[in-house]
């Protein structure tokens, strides 16, 4: 785990210059709304932290990083659990996109170990971040073209609405 963060509490990241923004990122968006419009809130979120990134140094640097992979993880485990199964099991087509997505999910995931491995100042961080970052907008809007539409298409609003709850109670396990 990355020192300074701890999933599902705010406050943990201490003696950091810019501590209230990241306090306040650290929790996953929860907006009202179906599953589909939390998803769309928390892939706005992980945009917003990966754009951070790039322009820091150092210490900084890797805990921005540590961030995005934080609520990176936690995001797709909760799709892992209540999306790409819903999707799977109630769309047309569906075991083929959830197996795309989570094809995708676990190459990013082998990107993020391999990039927890390097310094954050080792310029080949950047061209690997820049590919990660490229393959995680890619594949966010894969789900927002592809799989969130038919989600609502396909699972009635009542379902979709506590998928919401079962989404934010993966996410924080
Ligand atoms: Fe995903
Ligand atoms: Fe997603």
């Amino acid at each position: 785990m990355f020192a300074g963060l701890t999933p599902g509490k705010r406050g943990t990241v201490t003696g950091h210059r810019r501590e209230e923004e990241v306090q306040m990122s650290v929790t996953l968006e929860r907006v009202d709304g179906d599953v589909v419009d939390v998803l769309l809130a928390q892939h706005d979120q992980i945009k917003r932290a990966m754009a951070r990134v790039p322009a820091l140094q150092g210490a900084e640097k890797a805990e921005a990083f540590a961030l995005v992979t934080e609520l990176l993880e936690r995001h797709e485990r909760g799709e892992q659990q209540v999306v790409h199964p819903a999707t799977r099991d109630d769309v047309e087509s569906g075991g083929r996109i959830a197996g795309d997505r989570l094809t995708e999910e676990a190459n990013a995931d082998m990107v993020m170990a391999e990039m927890a491995e390097m310094d954050v100042d080792d310029p080949m961080f950047d061209v690997q971040f820049t590919e990660f970052r490229n393959a995680v907008l890619a594949h966010a809007e894969r789900e927002e073209m592809e799989e969130f539409p038919r989600l609502r298409a396909d699972i009635p609003a009542e379902e979709l609405a506590k998928m919401a709850d079962d989404l934010v109670e993966a996410e924080n396990m």
